[in-house]
């Protein structure tokens, strides 16, 4: 606590120095004046001058501060805030200040407050509203050769260049849905657990974090009936994003940087906007917020980008919000949208000097659905078809090594006897879990034609994954499945496009 204080004042007190900097206090100030002031100045004493804190960076209004990385590795900071500026601020006045190793920069504004006017959602009109954003959003990049970074009292993690340690989460949210008439306990941890999934894993202490997506469940209002969910916000605004994903995850924001993957949830009639505003790792466009339909077509898609992780391995994320149930006829639009998508992909993959790629989209590909009482769905039809279009059934392009993957709410490894990416599915962060798959599968149960499983590892429990990279000369990455409090239930050792896992089938809680 005392480290952080001291931290705290001085990265207020840095903030200071910085706004008095205008003025020409600066050390590599190059005013004229600055060789003539300080105490030998003809005798006379000149009170020192007062500066008030600065408001913006104030942390009564810092709602929710992150570091997340997006293309080319970009280290961006954001900040969402409350602040309500004076008139003559300045387009980022409401913006805190950013210390990054001692030198405080103000902020640039993101997107400011705006109460978006309702527009076609996943819901009737009666179960949807207008979206109240009273909050701007601000951002900074920064550099990768950054030591700290803080807002006003608040740290911020930053990335490193060859982080040993990910935790990966996904579907974290609270189900508030109507048309399934399901409603989730959001008040009660046990019902909905992402605020222990997150202090559990933040106690991993990872130098990085990867959600790959469904932050956002809070579609419609609790109906008086149901005591679980009572007094929860709602709808497509901020005030259910902090309920949902900045609140209850602060304690795994605040341990390290993010990359974030988007969720069918955050597609554009549902929670695109939030999306959009907060996370999008893009700079904000308007044809990208989602808040008018007639752009969905534009905001419901975008190009993959690789994140280094060093060593020989990287990440590609794959934006596959939209990606329907059903294969796509190639004069479909979002088949011609996924196929230039995956192309980017092929050409991500095949950097030279990669010994671990790893893709991570929303929906399993390679990976079940499963189904109570019938046979587990396949992986995603849509981008299947998009997949087998470019390169028949290896689906993957040349270079992939594992897929991760959230969107069903379990844990499945799967190890694949043909040539296909080891796959990971970790969607059990928080969202009401689905019905566990069958142990053992259906004879003859693939997740796509021309694949074959060597051995399946699965759970159907709260929890998340941890990577822990292997110690050179080994490549790759071991897998660890964990249960909401933090209980090991698999270890799963991957090479290659192999993953072996020391439990097979089902894993009992
Ligand atoms: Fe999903």
């Amino acid at each position: 606590m005392r480290t952080k204080k001291a931290l705290g004042w001085t990265a207020g007190m840095v903030a200071l120095v910085a706004v008095a900097g205008l003025h020409g206090c600066g050390s590599d100030d190059t005013n004229a004046n600055s060789s003539n002031n300080g105490s030998g100045n003809g005798g006379t004493t000149t009170p020192p001058t007062v500066t008030p804190a600065d408001a913006a960076t104030a942390s009564a209004n810092i709602q929710a501060a992150w570091v997340e990385i997006g293309d080319s590795n970009q280290a961006i900071a954001r900040a969402v805030t409350s602040y309500v500026a004076p008139a003559d601020a300045g387009a980022n006045g409401v913006c805190p200040m950013l210390t990054v190793d001692g030198k405080a920069t103000r902020m640039t504004l993101r997107v400011g407050p705006a109460t978006v006017p309702l527009r076609t959602t996943a819901s009737a009109p009666a179960d949807s509203k207008p979206s109240e954003f009273p909050v701007s959003v601000c951002e900074a990049t920064v550099a990768s050769t950054a030591t700290s970074a803080a807002i006003g009292t608040q740290t911020l993690p930053l990335p490193k260049a060859l982080p040993q340690r990910i935790v990966v989460l996904a579907d974290t949210g609270c189900r508030l849905k109507k048309a399934d008439n399901a409603w989730q306990a959001c008040s009660d941890t046990d019902a909905w657990p992402l605020s222990t999934v997150a202090t559990t894993a933040a106690g991993f202490n990872p130098d990085l974090v990867l959600h790959i997506g469904d932050y956002h469940y809070r579609e419609n209002a609790c109906p008086p009936d149901i005591a679980g969910c009572q007094g929860s916000p709602w709808g497509y605004g901020w005030d259910t994003w902090q309920a949902d994903l900045f609140k209850p995850a602060a304690p795994l924001l605040a341990k390290a940087p993010w990359v974030v993957v988007r969720g069918n949830h955050e597609e554009c009639a549902r929670a695109g906007q939030g999306w959009s505003r907060f996370l999008d790792p893009r700079p904000f466009d308007t044809t990208r917020s989602c808040d008018d339909p007639v752009n969905d077509s534009t905001g419901n898609y975008a190009d993959p980008y690789a994140v280094s992780l060093g060593g020989g391995s990287q990440v590609i994320v794959f934006d596959s919000a939209k990606a329907g149930k059903a294969a796509l006829p190639t004069t479909d639009p979002q088949f011609i949208a996924y196929q230039k998508q995956f192309q980017t992909v092929a050409t991500l993959a095949a950097k030279p000097g990669m010994t671990t790629t790893i893709f991570t989209n929303h929906h399993p590909i390679l990976g079940f659905a499963p189904i109570a009482g019938a046979n587990p769905a396949p992986g995603n039809l849509a981008l299947q078809s998009v997949m087998s279009n470019l390169n028949a059934q290896a689906y993957y392009p040349t270079g992939i090594h594992v897929a991760l993957h959230g969107h069903v709410h379990d844990f499945q490894a799967i190890n694949f006897a043909s040539a296909h990416p080891a796959t990971i599915v970790t969607g059990n962060g928080g969202d009401n879990l689905d019905v566990a798959l069958p142990d053992p599968l259906p004879a003859g149960s693939v997740p796509a034609p021309g694949t074959t499983i060597d051995r399946i590892t699965h759970h159907a429990s709260f929890g998340f994954l941890v990577m822990d990279r292997k110690a050179s000369p080994a490549t790759g990455w071991t897998f660890k499945a964990y249960a909401k409090d933090g209980k090991l239930m698999a270890t799963c050792n991957q090479t290659g496009n192999t993953v072996t896992c020391d439990k097979t089938g089902f894993i009992a809680p």
